[in-house]
């Protein structure tokens, strides 16, 4: 399959192509977009989270210098579509706090801010609920998990495993709902040409936002263009596209001949761009004295919105991860007054690790086995959940690796048994693991240019290396020089790309651009000439049928526990990965160190609070919303293992944007209680807890 490659470019430290347009600010993005004519837009938000909007009177915001329009629910053009998230100023009620029911067009964002203000709205208010508790009565099955996993399974009998075990953990974990902080906030730049719409956006998906928006305003697709080239971070927030870049749309219509820029505020990044559920996860392991895992059990309550279903697969990695003959895995949703929540960074698997690995560790801990041997004593020796082969699987050999690394070998298994200086000082470990996915079908074409070829594919680059990492795949698979490869993506005049997203631009991507050069070699030999050509697409992998595929690691923490106040330090993190071919280290490892920094800051930091009484964030900025930063973390290094993989795709890589976050909190909670001997079983570890 991978003949063709000869992998001189794939495997270079490469800098990133995009790299010096970023830092030297001559990169444009998507609020940057260098048109003319700019009109800015600021949104009217609700301030109660359920209720109808009764009157809205714009005439004092009509009055400000500048402003061009002013649209409400009663004014708005109607968009094609049955309700859900993007159905925005389609009806009077309200669906959350914080949602949408007006905008403002004026020639500068301060008149538009200012006319926002003066828009005058008159509610009528119903009880609303955003409590999620595991004893609802109103919990419900949704009919399958994100995107389409079973909601339930079983295997064996978990209840008659337990009675019988000679050792279980039974516990309850929770995570919290968090949000997406991107450096750069949603933005979106719109403008129409008669019955033709371009849309410079901050997205992870040129074609999947060409494709909504062709179905909301009922357009031809070769009428939308989209335009992308860079994006400042999204980690799944800017995977589907939210309601600002319909309004930025809709407001273009109403001002013929401008530009229309609208960016989301930090705090409005809080109601409008997605977040992650809260998850409950009760988990249940039965063992024998030796540490051979019986049953293994998740059950996972977490909210949805009434507005828009989302079930976050939280439950899905404990079907795979250990081989135990009696498995089973349920979730349930609450539908609240929410936002709809969405995609984060490894949606499932990230929270989905947090129940089970911690309980592996309060599992070794009552048997007395190191949490090291544990794991790999229930290593499966083929997919549990499937019966088929892994692809590859080498998570033992991440967990020793990282074990010789980390100085694992000298740990005194209890807990407090090492103080420095006032501070307890522990270490955890835990599993990772992410899925190998594969998206619809991409295209790329290549075509040799004054002497160059050029890749062109309507893919995206979130930070994570597109640019360059494609010119190396494509280098490799025409067996020329990286040099003379030049990659155009990030906008829809270019063949049709999948979102980036489920870690799989490169499985995706990557395979369409291998087919392209196997087809431009075809037909046009190693001598091309000078505007030769061919297109190559992603097609099915037929082994996906006959392996199970994924992803693993694992990640060790040092924390530190202040003896008096409870604070928390972690000086360490490692993550040892078996991930595939590395087509990049320096892109590779860039983006390992930041799931596992994303990691920290939901294991320490990150905690969205919703007020139960109004029905918001409260913490929505950054100020209070607090996350990881370079200063909380000091030594962090991310290594991996050389590993070939003959059947994920032609150039044996797995994804790696999101495996990093995977596993991390629960390390942190396991060092964490190594270090004082206190279990917490619900993020973010905080100081009090501690004491
Ligand atoms: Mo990622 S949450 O699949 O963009």
């Amino acid at each position: 399959m991978s003949d063709l490659l000869r992998p001189v470019a794939i495997g270079r430290d490469l800098v990133r192509r995009d790299g010096m347009d970023k830092v030297t600010g001559r990169a444009r993005y998507a609020y940057e977009a260098d048109v003319p004519n700019a009109s800015y837009c600021r949104l009217v938000q609700t301030t109660v989270a359920r209720g109808r909007v009764e009157a809205m009177h714009t005439d004092a915001a009509r009055q400000v210098d500048g402003v061009r329009a002013v649209i409400t629910p009663f004014t708005a053009e109607s968009l094609h579509t049955d309700g859900g998230e993007l159905a925005v100023l389609q009806d009077q009620e309200i669906a959350f706090r914080g949602q949408v029911i007006g905008l403002v067009v004026a020639d500068t964002a301060e008149a538009a801010l200012r006319a926002a203000e003066l828009v005058e709205v008159t509610c009528s208010t119903a009880p609303h609920d955003v409590a999620l508790s595991a004893d609802r009565d109103d919990l419900y099955k949704p009919e399958k998990v994100n995107p389409s996993y079973e909601t339930d399974t079983s295997d064996g009998d978990v209840d008659v495993a337990m009675a019988a075990a000679e050792v279980t953990v039974e516990q309850t974990y929770t995570t919290a709902m968090y949000h997406n902080n991107p450096l750069e906030p949603h933005a979106t730049t719109a403008f129409w040409d008669g019955e033709h719409l371009t849309v410079w956006d901050s997205t992870q998906g040129v074609h999947p936002t060409r494709a909504v928006l062709a179905d909301l305003f009922d357009l031809d697709k070769e009428h939308v263009r989209v335009i992308c080239p860079y994006v400042g971070g999204g980690f799944g927030s800017k995977g589907e596209p939210h309601v600002h870049v319909v309004l930025a749309a809709m407001a273009a219509r109403a001002v013929p001949g401008r530009h229309v820029k609208l960016a989301l505020t930090r705090q409005q990044m809080f109601s409008l761009a997605g977040h992650r559920t809260p998850t409950i996860q009760r988990m249940r392991l039965a063992a024998d004295r030796i540490g051979h895992l019986s049953g293994i059990a998740i059950d996972v309550v977490e909210h949805t919105a009434k507005m828009k279903e989302y079930a976050e697969q939280t439950g899905v990695p404990t079907r795979m991860m250990y081989a135990a003959p009696n498995r089973a895995t349920t979730h349930r949703l609450a539908a609240l007054d929410v936002p709809a929540p969405s995609w984060m960074r490894a949606p499932g698997e990230c929270p989905g690790m947090f129940g089970p690995e911690v309980a592996m560790d309060e599992l070794a801990e009552a048997l007395g086995i190191d949490p090291i041997e544990l794991r790999i004593r229930n290593e499966p020796d083929v997919d549990p959940e499937t019966g088929h082969p892994f692809s590859s699987r080498n998570l033992v050999t991440c967990l020793r690796e990282g074990a010789a690394r980390f100085g694992w070998a000298d740990r005194d298994p209890r807990p407090r048994a090492r103080e420095e200086d006032g501070w307890y000082v522990g270490t955890g470990v835990a599993s990772s693991v992410y899925p190998v996915n594969r998206m619809a079908e991409s295209t790329a074409t290549i075509r040799f240019e004054r002497g160059a070829y050029v890749v062109e594919i309507g893919a995206a680059d979130l930070g994570t290396g597109t640019w360059t990492t494609l010119a190396q795949i494509a280098a490799d698979a025409l067996g020329v020089d990286v040099e003379d490869v030049s990659v155009r993506i990030g906008d829809t005049r270019y063949p049709v790309a999948s979102v980036a997203g489920g870690s799989s631009g490169m499985t995706t991507w990557g395979s369409a651009v291998v087919n392209a050069a196997r087809a431009f070699r075809d037909k046009h030999g190693s001598a091309p000439a000078d505007g030769a050509e061919a297109d190559g697409s992603t097609e099915d992998n037929p082994a996906t049928e006959q392996y199970a595929m994924y992803a693993f690691g694992a990640q060790f923490v040092e924390a530190h526990v202040h003896r008096d106040t409870g604070e928390i330090r972690v000086p360490r993190l490692l993550g040892v990965f078996a991930a595939g071919r590395i087509i990049n280290p320096r892109t590779a490892r860039s983006q390992f160190i930041g799931g596992m920094t994303m990691g920290l800051s939901m294991a320490l930091h990150e905690n969205s609070v919703l007020d139960p009484r109004h029905g918001h964030v409260v913490n929505h900025d950054l100020a209070e919303y607090h996350i990881t930063t370079c200063a909380d973390v000091t030594d962090i290094e991310a290594t991996w293992l050389d590993e070939h993989d003959p059947h994920v795709n032609p150039m044996g890589t797995k994804g790696i944007g999101e495996i990093g976050i995977v596993g991390t909190a629960a390390a942190v909670v396991n060092a964490v209680h190594h270090a004082i001997g206190i279990r917490v079983r619900d993020l973010p570890v905080t100081l009090d807890k501690l004491l």
